[in-house]
């Protein structure tokens, strides 16, 4: 059998494992997909919180999805990891390398030796005459990529690279007709969302924003009182589509009108500023993906909002399925897989 590589994706209290055949082929096959629930305080916003909690749940996810290979690939993705465009004179990729702690010391929120930074190219042109390459900047904090390295070592499994999960997203979603042209690809998470701006299938530019899902959570916890179970239940059970409901329900629909107006306002704001950064710049399209992005009505929302077409969050079909993948992880963690499987994809595992 071909050689495989699982695609690991730390969510809010959710560990998921996604383990892929012929990463680097025309049609990658998802073989198996787990997801593990771990306290919400082991992790958070993508970072390890407490190691042994962790690496327990690894070797568990392991031992319950019977993954065939040890090697993996993270992703990482969080208010850690920094994005931005930047455009460089063109020169070998080892010299682009050299010359990026000087490009990034004033926009790093740490100093430049606790980061561990990195250059995407994307397109060349002239400027004035000379070459240049244009391309995306990603700068990650050390200690956070190390931490989710060092618990994955712990759990004797083998991190063969660490990726971008906007990149992984950018794979495993955008492919075909959907595609073609300028699409945003906005993917809500719970705690933080990531806009990605593609043209043809290449990341141009990436923003991840601070507002997810459970921001709706929140407000109805903290500004009706309700109970943390009960605030998911009616954020699912309604959303935004609230017609038929009684009057009790109210000032809850009000609370998550208005949370959910905050984040939609976000995703526009950072919109505007891709299409305001650069002369040509358009977006054709929005593909939602991510948990978050479930709301019902929040489609809507954005394309009333963005005044774009928009399209809800949709099933990856870029990889068949094997017989092997278990179809109740599988329609469990829909929000998952695009994430956990992109990691791979591309990888010559
Ligand atoms: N049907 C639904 N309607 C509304 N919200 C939903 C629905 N399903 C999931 N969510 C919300 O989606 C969010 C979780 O999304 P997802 O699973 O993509 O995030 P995560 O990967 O765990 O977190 P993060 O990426 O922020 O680390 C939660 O806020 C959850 O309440
Ligand atoms: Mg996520």
């Amino acid at each position: 059998m071909a050689s495989t590589i699982v695609g690991l994706d730390f969510g809010r209290g959710v560990i998921r494992g996604a383990e892929v055949s012929g990463a680097a082929s025309a049609r990658p096959t998802l073989v198996r997909y787990h997801q593990i629930a771990v306290p919400a305080t082991a992790v958070n916003r993508g970072e390890v919180l407490e190691q042994e909690t962790v690496v327990a749940a690894l070797k568990q996810l392991w031992s319950q999805a019977g993954f065939k290979t040890r090697k993996v690939i993270v992703g990482v993705g969080n208010a850690r990891v920094l994005v931005r465009e930047l455009t460089v004179p063109r020169m070998p990729m080892n010299r682009i390398r050299e010359t990026l702690p000087f490009q990034v010391q004033d926009v790093l929120p740490v100093p430049v030796n606790e980061a561990l930074l990195d250059f995407y190219p994307t397109t060349e042109s002239d400027e004035d005459g000379n070459p240049v390459i244009h391309g995306l900047l990603v700068a990650a904090i050390k200690e956070s990529v190390l931490g989710m390295v060092e618990a994955v070592e712990k759990a004797r499994l083998v991190p063969v690279d660490v990726d971008l999960i906007p990149f992984a997203l950018t794979r495993s979603v955008l492919t075909g007709p959907i595609a073609q042209g300028a699409v945003a690809l906005v993917h809500i998470g719970a705690e933080t969302t990531m806009v990605v701006v593609a043209v043809d299938g290449v990341p141009q530019f990436v923003r991840i924003i601070q507002n997810g899902g459970d921001d709706i959570n929140r407000a109805l916890v903290s500004r009706l009182g309700m109970d943390e179970f009960q605030a998911e239940q009616i954020k699912r059970r309604f959303g935004l589509a609230t017609q038929g409901a009684g009057p009790e329900l109210r000032p809850a629909f009000e609370v998550i009108y208005e949370a959910t107006g905050d984040l939609v306002v976000a995703i526009r704001n950072t919109l505007s500023f891709y299409l305001s950064s650069k002369a040509g710049a358009a977006v054709e399209r929005v593909v939602l993906s991510g948990g978050g992005a479930e709301l019902n009505g929040f489609a809507t929302a954005l394309a009333d909002a963005t005044r774009l077409p928009v399209r809800a969050p949709a099933p990856v079909d870029r990889l068949a399925i094997a017989r092997s993948v278990n179809t109740d992880q599988l329609s469990a963690g829909s929000s998952g897989v695009a994430v956990a499987a992109g990691l791979t994809l591309g990888s010559k595992a």
